[in-house]
């Protein structure tokens, strides 16, 4: 293929990766949801990178616990109901200049339905297909860079909605498919290309 090549600095770099909402519990108890992009999963570790200017930051160092809720396609709604809000007060300089609100309620903000986690204490949220119960395990913030730290956390329960389960452990791909961040605008994926040999 003769591609053309270009040089380019890109202000943001954010290439297509799944949105998941951060449960994470204040300090009285209540739950935090939070929107982010930056995760991944190999085994029982799913690593997180959080800005360390946000409350599910806070949040984490403080409880070490959280749900990493996996909305598909149909909610990207609501999680743009989320987007201009943080759960820190007072709203650090940095995030007011970028037009951020502080908000607790953000349930009732977000029109989802919170529903008690198992093995930890911040709530699951009922209408994400995949809902993930995890423990930070290490938090460390890069040298070269302040702003946001590398949570990596550990699975301790899964949570599933039964009609995207195949046989008794596993997700159909046929039928389940994540909201995806794409340069700031969220996508659905598009129809399947093939499968690797292992799957
Ligand atoms: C779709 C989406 C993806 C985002 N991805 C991230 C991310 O990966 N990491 C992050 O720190 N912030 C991310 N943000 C920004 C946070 O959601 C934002 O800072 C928010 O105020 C965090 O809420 P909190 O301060 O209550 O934790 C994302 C926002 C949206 C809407």
């Amino acid at each position: 293929m003769n591609q053309k090549i270009k040089d380019i600095q890109p202000s943001i770099l954010y290439y297509g990766t799944p949105v998941i909402l951060l449960s994470t519990l204040n300090e009285d108890g209540s739950t935090n949801l939070s929107p982010l992009s930056s995760s991944w999963a190999l085994g029982d570790c799913i690593v997180l990178g959080v800005s360390t200017g946000g409350k599910a930051f806070e949040n984490m160092q403080r409880q070490k616990q959280c749900v990493i809720n996996v909305p598909d396609p149909s909610l990207w709604r609501h999680v743009e109901k989320l987007a201009s809000f943080t759960g820190k007060q007072p709203v650090p300089e940095e995030k007011k200049r970028l037009g951020f609100k502080y908000l607790k309620e953000k349930f009732a903000a977000s029109g989802l339905t919170p529903a008690a986690s198992h093995s930890v204490n911040p709530d699951r949220i009922t209408e994400c297909p995949i809902q993930v119960e995890a423990e930070a395990a290490n938090i460390r913030i890069p040298e070269h860079s302040p702003f946001f730290a590398v949570i990596e956390t550990k699975v301790l329960h899964v949570h599933a909605h039964e009609r995207i389960i195949k046989g008794e452990n596993h997700i159909d791909p046929e039928k389940w498919s994540p909201l995806i961040y794409n340069f700031r605008h969220y996508f659905g994926l598009g129809s399947e290309l093939g499968k690797t040999f292992r799957a």
